[in-house]
């Protein structure tokens, strides 16, 4: 067995884990992550688009925001759509001034694993069996095996950002972690095309066929969304029948405006809410997808994950700069009041957005009235704008 020591083990390099370990490494605190799957396997993944200004301004504190001013696009509204008309929620004007950036999480992923690399900072990838130990006391670690070799890491704190399916939640006993979940009853198929995106800003629609959201990763690639039900597969649905059934969610400007094209991925993602509570269990904190999850109609998960991060990297930071342990103290509540909130909005703009199989003709009416207010009030607007551009941090 061979045996490692740091200051700080990640576990996970999703977005949460690299970006924590970049703002770490900056403040002079040492780290080591552990990664199960290889690097381009976590690069494959297509997931988010959209960063809260927040969060842009995390990855400037980082040191990775370049590329992303350079070819990220600042949003200042998006088109909601219903009825077969699109109207426009004028973001900067309803919040101040405040704006959103579309810039894929392939890419953030990206730019933090080059300046990981760039620091000489050390990532141990195909991390199989991972196993943490004595976070409930002073000495923890975790044991896993890379390349048939058995590795030992020791250290004073475990980051577990190892997302929904990892195994830092799941070290936990159950009578010191609550869990609170909801499964919606449909999915998003979604599509990424080299083609020019349909609109320039997002639209979000509504439609008695299912929700349908056109995004974007550049004004050359775009990112298409249909709800579909539970029972249906990516590989039921050929380009031609994606690009059909988008077609007819679409008011006629936006359908006679659609550009279509051979896919170049294509995969259906399950709508979940759920918050597992607290998020530090003595040296082991939870941050990102491992302690939540969002359904994607607010853009909010990959914004969570970043803001999880601004406070345990603050907490970690004071604790061996400072000697103080308040960050550590408040990292769990300072972390679920602001996940709370979001997880409103994501609930309420998925139930609004999404109509349910079967659904009750005074749903549908409900529904469309609420739609309707919204794009008339000012004050309804506003509130949608404030908590999708994101929340204070
Ligand atoms: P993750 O990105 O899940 O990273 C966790 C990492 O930990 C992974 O690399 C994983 O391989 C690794 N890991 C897991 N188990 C172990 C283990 N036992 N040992 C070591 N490493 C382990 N958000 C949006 O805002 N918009 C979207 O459109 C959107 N689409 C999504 C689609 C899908 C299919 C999913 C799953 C999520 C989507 N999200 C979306 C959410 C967003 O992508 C996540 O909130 C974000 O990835 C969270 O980052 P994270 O680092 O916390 O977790
Ligand atoms: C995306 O571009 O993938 C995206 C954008 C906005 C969302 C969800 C996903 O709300």
């Amino acid at each position: 067995m061979r045996t490692l020591r740091t200051q700080v083990l990640i576990i996970g390099a999703g977005p949460a884990g690299l970006l924590l370990g970049q703002l770490l490494h900056k403040a002079g605190v040492a780290n080591l992550i552990l990664e199960r799957q290889t690097g381009d396997y976590v690069l494959g993944r297509i997931r988010a688009g959209v960063l809260e200004q927040t969060t842009v301004d995390l990855l400037d504190e980082a040191g990775v925001g370049a590329r992303m001013h350079a070819e990220g696009l600042v949003h200042h509204g998006f088109e909601l759509m219903f009825d077969g008309q699109r109207h426009h929620i004028d973001l900067s004007r309803l919040t101040g001034g405040k704006s959103v950036t579309v810039y894929g999480q392939t890419e953030v992923t990206h730019d933090l694993m080059d300046a990981r690399a760039a620091a000489g900072l050390q990532t141990l990838y195909s991390a199989a069996d991972v196993e943490l130990f004595g976070f409930d006391g002073d000495r923890p670690g975790a044991r896993c095996t890379v390349d048939d070799e058995r590795i030992e890491v020791q250290c004073d704190y475990i980051a577990g950002c190892d997302g929904y399916h990892g195994v830092s939640r799941a070290s936990v006993p159950v009578d010191a972690i609550r869990t609170h979940e909801k499964v919606y009853p449909f999915g998003w198929l979604g599509l990424l095309s080299d083609t020019p995106p349909v609109s320039h800003e997002l639209i979000y629609g509504r439609h008695e066929r299912g929700f349908t959201l056109c995004s974007m990763r550049s004004a050359t690639r775009s990112r298409y969304y249909l709800q579909v039900p539970l029972t249906e597969q990516a590989s039921d649905w050929s380009d031609e029948r994606f690009w059909a059934e988008l077609r007819r969610r679409l008011d006629p400007a936006a359908a006679a405006a659609l550009v279509t094209g051979p896919s170049l991925e294509k995969s259906i993602a399950p709508l979940r809410s759920f918050v597992a509570e607290p998020m530090r269990f003595g040296r082991l904190f939870l941050a990102g997808d491992a302690a939540h999850i969002v359904p994607p109609t607010g853009a909010k998960g990959l914004n969570l994950a970043a803001s999880d991060v601004r406070y345990l990297s603050q907490a970690l930071i004071e604790h061996y700069g400072e000697r103080s342990g308040a960050g550590i103290q408040h990292y769990s509540a300072r972390c679920l009041s602001r996940i709370w909130k979001a997880e409103r909005f994501s609930w309420w703009f998925t139930g609004l957005m999404h109509p349910l199989p079967h659904e009750p003709e005074i749903d549908a009416k409900l529904h469309r009235a609420e739609l309707e207010y919204l794009v008339t009030s000012e004050a309804a607007m506003a509130a949608m704008a404030e908590n999708y551009v994101g929340l204070p941090v």
